[in-house]
Formats: structure tokens, C-alpha cells, sequence
């Protein structure tokens, strides 16, 4: 079948939106039409060649929600008019890291996944014959894709395409941050570094756990109020005194919980730093770059601070994303002001534009 998509030709270009071909789904494989996509930090790290793990060409977005269009051999869990939010990370249920309970890093496509294939080792997509790989095992930014049915998450068809395709990553990294890896305590004192969609996420999170103080440092007045909205009692203008600002305001103590959104490795230091002594939780969610280093002076952990990370905010994606969705649905978590641009696919480069202007939280890529 033929479709539209948008093809990182070459590392650092403008993607090209063009007719590519798209096979039949796979045993175990789910054709979706796509409805909406986020465009994500990632999407442009790639797209700039900086990624060491990159390549080309490829079709790149991972921040999709849509409709199953049609299901594979031995598909059991979605079925043809399914709404579904597409998982880079996947929750298959039978790895040894799905069944042990502690992690969302699941492995049962990982390998095959990094390469730019389905789990199979071949793509779906392909132009005259030449085929063109996945990324992230997604590849959202065209009319369809297809996916291994434990990557998609089944969500309430009455939520609109364009609020719950972010929590396809950046939404739920944050938010699922504060609910279930940090497990924010109600009446407790939170910094979040960092207010973009991962930050707010987490201003989000706090907020439904019941914190009482949730301090947000970014170096963007807009995105600062944008905090205010979604629940932070405090803002502080990002800089070398954001960790004095947040002792401060804690009796001189540091935040019971703190979530580095930014990716920046001295910012990371910064959230370290701002937990309390005794018990503090540092959840590191920003992705720095390949071979930087973060370093923490032991004092801090001896003194009983804990630093903790998590890929998609730890979030299982089968089973954690369609209950946030239930929560959207419902009113408790509100979406809709991050959507600040509504694009066309064609116009996906001006989605990276608005990235690099900090324009705005999120664009998002909307199909008829
Ligand atoms: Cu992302
Ligand atoms: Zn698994």
C-alpha cells in the first residue's frame, strides 16, 4: 500500500514527505492509522545527526496515537477500530524484566528495534523496492505504521487523537515520574528542573499525588506560567542560585522529591543537590549526551539522598498509559495546554523550527 511520510534523507536536511510503499502486517504485527504525532526532542536529535545510534534514511516520529487499521496473524489483544497509542517502549509481559515487576525495560523486540527493524529483522517500509527502516520502532510521522501488537497500547476511543498521542512519550515520562517511580507522597515538597513537556509531566504528577510545595526552575517565563497552570506553587528563573532558591524556600532543608527534565548534566547535578538530606529522591528523566559524565560528591548519598532514573518515566507502557488516558478522559490531568501548534505533515520541519525557538511545548502533527 502506498502512503505519506516523512523520510530523514540525510543527517542535518529538512525530512522529505513523500509516497512510500507499507507491507502487510506480520504474524504478531498491527497495521494503525495514524491520527496524531507529537514532535519530540528526539525526533530532532536524530534528525541533526548528533545521535551516534542514528541512521538514514529512515522514516522518524514516535509520539503517535491512532486507529488499528488492521491486525496481523495471531493478534489477540487490539482488533481492526481500536484506538491505540503507539510504545517505543514495549511491554511484552513474558521477558524476564516484564515478569520480574521492577522495570519497564522491556526485551523482548529490543535488539531488532535499536536496528531499525521489526522484531523479525526486516522493515515494513520501503520506496521502488529499496527499503528504509523504522526508528524507535515507531516511525509515526506518516499515515500509517506498522507495529508489534506488545508496542501498542489499547486506550478509551472517547479521548481526542491530538491530547493523548504526548503521552505516547514526553507526558507520560513526567508524569508517570511523580506517580509510580518516585511515588511523590502526599504533603510533600517537590523541585522540578526543567518545564518542558517531561517537567510539566511531572508538575502534573506531583500535583495529583498531593504534594504541598512544587517548585518548578526553567529559564522560559512562558513555560514557568504554563507550570503555574498545571499546578506549581512556586517558579525560580533557572541559574547557578536555582538550588540556593529551592534550600530556601524548604527551611533550608531541599525538596523531599526532585525530577531533572532537561538532559543537561549540570542541571542534574543541580536536582541532586536540591533533595533533602535524610531522604530526598532525585529522579533523573533527561537524556544527556553520548559520553557525558554526571558527578555527584559522595556526601550527598551518604547523608541519604537517592539519585534514581527511568526510560519513559518507568512507565509500562500496556499498562500504565491507558490508565492516564482513563485519567484525561475524566479531567484530572489536563493536556490540552501544552498543544501549542497543530501542523500538517507536510509542514514537519516547521515543527523542528518551533523546537529550536522554544516555541512553544509541543507541535503537534494532526491526519484527516
Ligand atoms: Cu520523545
Ligand atoms: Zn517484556
Amino acid at each position: 500500500m502506498k502512503m505519506r511520510a516523512a523520510v530523514l534523507e540525510e543527517f542535518g536536511k529538512p525530512l522529505v514527505v513523500q509516497d512510500l510503499d507499507i507491507a502487510d502486517p506480520k504474524a504478531g504485527e498491527v497495521l494503525v492509522r495514524i491520527k496524531a504525532c507529537g514532535v519530540c526532542h528526539t525526533d530532532l536529535y536524530t534528525a541533526s545527526g548528533a545521535d551516534p545510534s542514528g541512521y538514514a534514511p529512515c522514516v522518524l516520529g514516535h509520539e503517535g496515537a491512532g486507529v488499528v487499521e488492521r491486525v496481523g496473524e495471531g493478534v489477540t489483544s487490539v482488533a481492526s477500530g481500536d484506538h491505540v497509542i503507539t510504545l517505543f517502549s514495549p511491554e511484552c509481559g513474558e521477558c524476564i524484566h516484564c515478569k520480574s515487576g521492577k522495570t519497564n525495560i522491556c526485551l523482548a523486540i529490543r535488539e531488532q528495534q535499536g536496528r531499525g527493524y521489526l522484531p523479525d529483522g526486516t522493515p515494513r517500509l520501503s520506496r521502488g523496492g529499496e527499503p528504509i527502516r523504522h526508528f524507535m520502532g515507531t516511525s509515526t510521522f506518516a499515515e500509517f505504521t506498522v507495529m508489534p501488537e506488545v508496542a501498542l497500547a489499547k486506550v478509551d476511543p472517547s479521548a481526542s487523537f491530538e491530547s493523548i498521542c504526548m503521552l505516547a512519550c514526553g507526558a507520560t515520562t513526567g508524569i508517570a515520574a511523580a506517580l509510580w517511580k518516585a511515588e511523590v507522597e502526599k504533603g510533600s515538597a517537590v523541585a522540578v528542573f526543567g518545564a518542558g513537556m517531561v517537567g510539566l509531566g511531572a508538575v502534573l504528577g506531583a500535583r495529583l499525588r498531593g504534594a504541598e510545595r512544587i517548585i518548578c526552575v526553567d529559564t522560559s517565563a512562558p513555560r514557568l506560567e504554563l507550570a503555574k497552570q498545571a499546578g506549581a506553587t512556586d517558579v525560580v528563573s533557572a541559574g547557578d542560585d536555582a538550588v540556593q532558591q529551592v534550600l530556601d524556600m524548604t527551611g533550608g532543608y531541599g525538596a523531599d522529591y526532585t525530577f531533572e527534565a532537561t538532559g543537561l548534566v549540570d542541571v542534574m547535578g543541580q536536582a541532586v543537590e536540591a533533595a533533602r538530606m535524610g531522604w530526598g529522591l532525585c529522579t533523573i528523566l533527561g537524556v544527556a549526551g553520548k559520553g557525558e559524565k554526571l558527578e555527584i560528591i559522595p556526601r550527598f548519598l551518604i547523608t541519604g539522598r537517592t539519585v534514581q532514573g527511568g526510560s519513559f518515566g518507568g512507565a509500562k507502557g500496556r499498562t500504565h498509559v491507558p490508565q492516564l488516558v482513563d485519567m484525561y478522559v475524566r479531567g484530572e490531568l489536563e493536556l490540552d495546554p501544552f498543544v501549542s501548534h497543530r501542523l500538517k505533515l507536510d509542514d514537519v520541519n516547521e515543527g523542528f523550527d518551533l523546537m529550536h525557538a522554544q516555541d512553544g511545548i509541543r507541535s503537534v502533527i494532526t491526519f484527516d
